[in-house]
């Protein structure tokens, strides 16, 4: 029978350190909490459970942070160490039996793909308890892997407790365990750390060789993997490694950046191959950009869907919108949410849209506010067109159908409906339904006085 796993994700600690009022794994690396990082990890190995240890100053932020992830919660009494944080969850696994994969919530960069390989690893070797160690090149702050002679593991000495020789190791604890359940029993049996006045969970590996309890340390991964965060300057350093891991996976699918040190491209984002992405491009949120689009510079896209062959010139705002294929929106446009670009489309100039439909082909290619607005197939809204969708107490709907043209500088005053066909001229206010095929005009006609300015000259 394949064994279960559930999770233990350690996030209680104060993280004084970062000497900031914000929880540490709640810092956000590329617009993202580092603790969210850590969740996606370990979601892919289909945990039965996972359950993120906070703390009591910590806990409603956190919780709040994570609403939408499949956790569970427990809570840690007072911070007193990696051991403690452990034994907080145990209430939470009651009645479960299987492995229990223990990680910190401060090493963002972790992967899958690892985790996948040191947990076989684990169940190959048949050990009831095993660390992932890697070889840093500068290990100063980790815990450090203690071998003895025969090369077998027989401790984790924390920084403060090394000599000096033992300084010099380079193996170190990436804080990642896995282990049978029945070893949370033993966790209990951590004796505080006279230095720091903390249960370390790290003596869990003596305290268990001596009892000839079968264990392993296996040294997998890259360092760049396990960079924990402890400070504002590790944290700058993981969001640097997370963007060229990034740009790096982007690149390798055939994405384009002309400067990869401008991109910054939130760690959600998928972008089609093809697609070629000017310096100083923001692609944030779960957006998705299709194959063969341009996103020209100084762009910042959220939470968008975009179609294949779109262009996004210059200076562009889109937030949670979706453009169908070769649609070209900006320079310098607006899209706001619930907003639909079909296919073929143009936002031009300073146009700004919000909670609309711009039908295939449509146009509205200068200064115009377009809001709650349906707009059919092959319209052309001339420049400077708004749509006075608010009353100063409620929103209201406008309607273009098919095929209408709206003249420049023309006020649609909803609720409205132009039917499809019709001709709207240049400077009418619209107050009411125009029906299908007509002109509709209503600015107030020009007349000339003759010799008016002649006139007026005389009198002075
Ligand atoms: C820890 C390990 C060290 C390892 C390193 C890897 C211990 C004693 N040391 O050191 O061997 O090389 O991680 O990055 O375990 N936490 C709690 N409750 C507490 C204390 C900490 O939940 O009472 C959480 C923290 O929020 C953090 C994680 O445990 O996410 C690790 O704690 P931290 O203080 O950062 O340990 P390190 O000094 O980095
Ligand atoms: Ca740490």
């Amino acid at each position: 029978m394949k064994r279960g796993l559930s999770v233990v994700i350690l996030a209680a600690g104060m993280g004084t350190r970062m000497r900031s009022n914000v929880p540490k794994v709640l810092h956000r690396l590329n617009g993202v909490e580092m603790l969210k990082y850590v969740i996606r990890a370990v979601r892919d190995l289909k945990p039965v459970k996972t359950i993120v240890v906070v703390g009591k100053q910590t806990e409603n932020a956190i919780k709040e942070a994570l609403r939408d992830e499949p956790v569970n919660f427990a809570l840690q009494s007072e911070p007193l160490g990696t051991a403690h944080a452990v034994l907080s969850a145990k209430g939470a696994l009651r009645g479960y039996k299987g492995d229990i994969l223990i990680l910190n919530g401060d090493t963002p960069l972790i992967t899958t793909e690892t985790l996948k390989g040191f947990i076989s690893r684990h169940r190959r070797a048949r050990k009831s308890l095993s660390v992932l160690s890697f070889v840093a090149e500068n290990p100063y702050g980790y815990g450090r892997i203690i071998r003895d002679e025969k090369g077998q593991p027989v401790m984790i000495k924390e920084e403060k407790d090394l000599s000096p020789e033992e300084k010099s190791i380079n193996e170190v604890n990436s804080g990642v365990y896995v282990m049978d359940k029945s070893i949370m029993s033993l966790i209990g049996k951590i004796k505080i750390n006279p230095k720091k006045g903390e249960y370390y969970l790290t003596d869990i590996l003596s305290i268990a060789s001596e009892k000839g309890i079968p264990c392993g340390v296996f040294n997998m991964g890259t360092e760049e993997e396990f960079h924990g965060v402890n400070t504002k300057e590790d944290l700058r350093k993981a969001e640097q490694l997370l963007r060229e891991r990034i740009i790096s996976y982007w690149t390798e699918r055939d994405v384009m950046f002309m400067d990869p040190k401008t991109a910054y491209i939130g760690p959600f984002v998928k972008i089609g191959p093809g697609t070629f992405i000017y310096p100083n491009t923001y692609l944030e949120g779960n957006t998705v950009i299709g194959s063969g689009c341009t996103i020209y510079p100084n762009v910042r896209i959220r939470n968008c869907t975009i179609g294949s062959n779109v262009e996004i010139k210059d200076s562009s705002v889109l937030e949670d919108a979706t453009v169908e294929d070769n649609a070209v929106i900006g320079p310098f446009a607006r899209l706001r949410p619930a907003t639909i670009i079909k296919q073929g489309a143009k936002i031009g100039n300073f146009v700004e849209v919000k909670a609309s439909t711009i039908g295939n082909g449509s146009k509205a290619q200068h200064l115009s506010y377009i809001g709650d607005t349906d707009v059919g197939k092959g319209v052309n809204i001339g420049a400077g067109t708004i749509t006075c969708n608010y009353d100063g107490v409620k929103k209201h709907k406008t309607t273009i159908e098919d095929n209408v043209f709206i003249g420049s500088d023309t006020q649609l005053v909803a609720p409205v409906k132009v039917g499809r066909g019709a001709f709207v001229g240049a400077g009418s206010t619209i107050t009411k339904d125009v029906p299908e095929y007509s002109l509709a005009l209503s600015r107030t006609p020009q007349k000339h006085i003759k010799d008016w300015v002649k006139k007026k000259r005389k009198k002075r």
